[in-house]
């Protein structure tokens, strides 16, 4: 009948044309006097480009309002499920899924594996996206450089790819939950557990994590960890006691040099240490200065406050498969004091402690400014098996600290400034230093200037005397 008519175009909103060619075809098959017979081809559809859904649609309501069949259209999937039901050829109820709910890094970094598997098969995997295009996003590698991972995205690898059978990985939202799931034929359900195992296992024997400066911070309902920039701290930038250096060795060699040897006699590698010390005797300094030393071997995780109060359950989750780490808790009093007890961060605080000492390679520095006001379950042995007395320098430590601070030619005698500051911390004589440095410039320093300044506590932050406002 099309043959016989003129040709005419269907204009449908948006200059979509659709030859009236192809609609009278797909007209003429739902209207024909017979019906169609048992076991006919379903008639083709023509592609209505744009307006797919809406011209399928009309004609799909012309052909029912004069009471013909209109063949069901193979509409596009939508879900993942859907998707793999007709790859696989099976019914997508009988799928097998398995679905861990996980933070947006972690669920990135498993993004990432499952990037390396894709790379395996580059061309036999199939890539879709659930609800739309699959979609990409940057998984931050710190150091400014960062790599492209699948997002929202489900990846099919066939069988004799990935697996034997035929699997498929899924990333994506729950519920807003960041989600991978492990897809199989029915009956799959050890195989799509050992999927995600496995998805988790190249994750850690690859982490592009470990071993670099990472950031706890709280984002979306968990702790997430990010890479930061280091700065990079020497023993030579903060004096401190022989001693209390020899204590610092001592925790560090737990996961690296007795590790082995601890390992062999069965006795744990985790370790605690708790810097006590009152403000600004340089224990932040000295945590980065493990941390410089450890990064490589070990990965460093700076933990903030509130992850501290609320997410450390979730951050020692978290760190595991980053391999040894060495997470440093700064301040720990606003958890652990002893008013806190009975407050469930403090429980939680006190769990989390408890839980690195059943796994191996975890070092924890704390720091507290009064390890008296500490609840005594923290300070308990085995929580932190060190707790180290950072003191205000002596007289030698003041002498050098100020040598730091002050241009190194400058005519001043230190040891007789240094004399002044009793009782000083290596704060405040950073400060007598710059404040010096301030009043007379570098070339105006002399030992009676800088004297004077340590000497009239100018540099002190307390309210000069006299109203300046
Ligand atoms: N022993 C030290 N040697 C060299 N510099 C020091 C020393 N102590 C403190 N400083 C200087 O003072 C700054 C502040 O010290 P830091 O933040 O490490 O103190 P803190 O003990 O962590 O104090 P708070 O308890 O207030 O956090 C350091 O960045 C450093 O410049
Ligand atoms: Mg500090």
């Amino acid at each position: 009948m099309s043959s016989s008519r003129p040709e005419r175009s269907l204009t449908l909103p948006d200059d979509g044309a659709v030859p009236a060619t192809d609609l009278a075809a797909t007209l003429s098959t739902a209207l024909a006097d017979d019906p169609i017979p048992r076991g006919a081809p379903d008639p083709v559809w023509p592609d209505f480009g744009d307006h797919d859904e809406a011209a399928r649609r009309a004609v799909a309501a012309v052909a029912a309002m004069l009471g013909r069949p209109v063949p069901d259209r193979p509409r596009e999937p939508r879900t993942s499920s859907e998707w793999l039901g007709r790859l696989w050829d099976v019914d997508e109820s009988t799928l097998v899924n398995v679905s861990r709910d996980m933070s947006r890094t972690l669920q990135r970094l498993h993004a990432y594996a499952l990037q390396r598997w894709v790379d395996r098969h580059p061309d036999d995997v199939a890539v879709f996206g659930p609800g739309g295009a699959p979609q990409r996003a940057a998984l931050d590698l710190g150091n400014g450089t960062s790599v492209s991972v699948p997002a929202v995205a489900t990846v099919h690898f066939p069988a004799g790819t990935a697996y034997d059978t035929a699997v498929a990985v899924e990333v994506a939202y729950r519920y807003g939950t960041p989600t991978i799931t492990a897809f199989t034929p029915p009956g799959g359900l050890s195989l799509a557990e050992r999927v995600l195992a496995d998805l988790t296992r190249t994750l850690e024997a690859d982490h592009p994590y470990r071993g670099g400066v990472l950031s706890a911070r709280p984002g979306n309902g968990t702790v997430e960890l990010t890479p930061v920039r280091h700065t990079v701290q020497v023993r030579g930038d903060v004096v401190l006691p022989a001693d209390l250096w020899r204590e610092v060795d001592l925790f560090c060699s737990s996961v690296t040099t007795r590790r082995d040897a601890l390992r062999a006699l069965g006795h744990t590698t985790s370790r605690g240490l708790l810097l006590a010390g009152k403000p600004g005797v340089g224990k932040t300094k000295l945590t980065r200065v493990i941390a410089t030393e450890l990064a490589g071997p070990l990965t460093v995780v700076l933990v903030t406050a509130e992850v501290l109060r609320t997410w450390m359950t979730e951050l020692y989750e978290e760190i595991r498969g980053l391999g040894p780490c060495l997470v440093v808790l700064e301040e720990i009093d606003s958890v652990a004091s002893k008013g806190s007890r009975g407050d469930t961060s403090f429980a939680e605080f006190l769990d989390a402690l408890d839980g690195t000492r059943s796994s191996d390679d975890v070092l924890t520095v704390a720091t507290t400014n009064d390890p008296d006001a500490l609840d005594p379950a923290v300070k308990r042995p085995g929580r932190f098996d060190t707790i180290i007395e950072v003191p205000p320098p002596d007289q030698a430590g003041r002498t050098a600290i100020l040598r730091l601070f002050l241009p190194p030619d400058a005519p001043v005698d230190v040891d007789l400034v240094a004399s002044y500051l009793d009782g000083a911390t290596g704060a405040d004589l950073r400060e007598v230093a710059r404040r010096s440095i301030l009043e007379h410039g570098p070339e105006g320093l002399t030992t009676g200037r800088v004297a004077d300044v340590a000497t009239s506590g100018r540099w002190k932050p307390a309210p000069v005397a006299g109203n300046y406002l």
